[in-house]
């Protein structure tokens, strides 16, 4: 699926001289709606890719412990600003610092409600200026 993300994107990052790197172990799976997390994860790339630039990096990292699977999403772009990041999942919510940016706000919100309809959750965490990292978690089920 992080494959076809990379795809989605190569065309992309090449235009904008960026890098798209992809870490994890192919063998770890999810169980969820193929298309619907490939929409969730895009909308966050996407993003990622609207904060960098030239020369910047987006990495995509997947993993596994015990009973957790995670995409991570990493970009070391503009970072978003203190003011916005409690905001920034509702719908139409548009930072007053990115008004020079096409979007209507409405990639966040649908990524967390898909993530969360598959019980997971999305975590942000950014830097003004040093970037931010997006971290989705699902539980794995553990059998009875
Ligand atoms: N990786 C990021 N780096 C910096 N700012 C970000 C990043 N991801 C999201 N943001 C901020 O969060 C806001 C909301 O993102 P969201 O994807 O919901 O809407 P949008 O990108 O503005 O519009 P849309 O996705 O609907 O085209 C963005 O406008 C931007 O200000
Ligand atoms: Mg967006």
């Amino acid at each position: 699926m992080m494959g076809e993300v990379e795809l989605h994107f190569a065309y992309r990052a090449g235009q904008e001289e960026k890098e798209l790197v992809l870490t994890g172990d192919e063998h770890i799976s999810l169980l969820c709606d193929h298309d619907w997390m490939i929409e969730a994860v895009e909308n966050i790339v996407k993003n990622a890719f609207d904060h960098t630039e030239k020369g910047n990096f987006v990495w995509i990292e997947w993993k596994k412990s015990a009973s957790v699977v995670q995409i991570i999403i990493k970009d070391n772009g503009s970072g978003i600003q203190p003011e916005d990041l409690h905001h920034i999942f509702k719908r139409f919510y548009r930072s007053r610092f990115s008004k020079d940016k096409q979007g209507i706000g409405l990639g966040l919100p649908l990524a967390k409600m898909i993530v969360e309809s598959h019980n997971g959750t999305i975590e942000v965490d950014s830097t003004l200026g040093a970037g931010t990292t997006f971290t989705l978690s699902f539980l794995i089920p553990t059998k009875l």
